[in-house]
């Protein structure tokens, strides 16, 4: 268990414990309010988060940043982050070792941020977490596991091509804030 998400965040930047540390150019530790009420998962750092080293900053962050907006939240007010924390190589999906072995940060970033909501961004962060699977049937859902509140959505690079997906994703990003208010 790390003491602050500060030292959580140099631990990431140096981490060698799987070999996606081999390829990437940086780590991508999670960003955003150490108080947030909502975090959010996506699957993994693409190009240009590991060439920058911040999440959801490409075409896929900037579908999520305006969905937020549309809610009302700005990614200042929330936590944003990913099931592993270095970019496959060619966008491939992670390993389920690769998961393992990083899994211990994000349960660190849970614990110490201690949000509201969990939102989960699209099958790998459903699977990996919840072992779900079948966004589609099961997006807008509320689920509760070990003491956390999981929210399931589809992954904002999922609806980047498709009008009605966007529409459902960004009226899920706006359920989340209605249920915020109740909690
Ligand atoms: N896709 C993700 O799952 N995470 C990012 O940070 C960027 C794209
Ligand atoms: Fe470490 Fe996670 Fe990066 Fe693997 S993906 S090197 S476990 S930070």
């Amino acid at each position: 268990m790390y003491e602050s998400l500060e030292l959580l965040k140099e631990e990431i930047i140096g981490c060698k414990k799987c070999d996606l540390c081999k390829t990437r150019k940086n780590s991508v530790p999670g960003k955003g309010n150490k108080n947030a009420e909502v975090i959010f998962v996506g699957e993994a750092p693409g190009r240009t988060e590991d060439v920058n080293g911040e999440p959801f900053i490409g075409s896929a962050g900037k579908k999520l940043t305006t969905a937020l907006e549309n809610a009302g939240l700005t990614r200042d007010m929330v936590y944003i982050t990913n099931i592993v924390k270095c970019r496959p190589p060619e966008n491939r999906k992670p390993t389920e070792m690769e998961t393992k072995q990083c899994q211990m940060y994000l349960k660190n970033e849970f614990s110490l941020i201690k949000p509201k909501i969990v939102c989960l961004l699209g099958n790998t962060a459903y699977k990996t977490i919840l072992g779900g699977s079948e966004i589609s049937k099961n997006h807008g859902k509320l689920v509760q596991k070990d003491g956390f509140s999981y929210f399931i959505t589809f992954h904002p690079a999922a609806v980047i091509y498709n009008q009605k997906l966007v529409k459902d994703f960004e009226n899920d990003i706006k359920k989340i804030v209605k249920l915020l208010k109740e909690k």
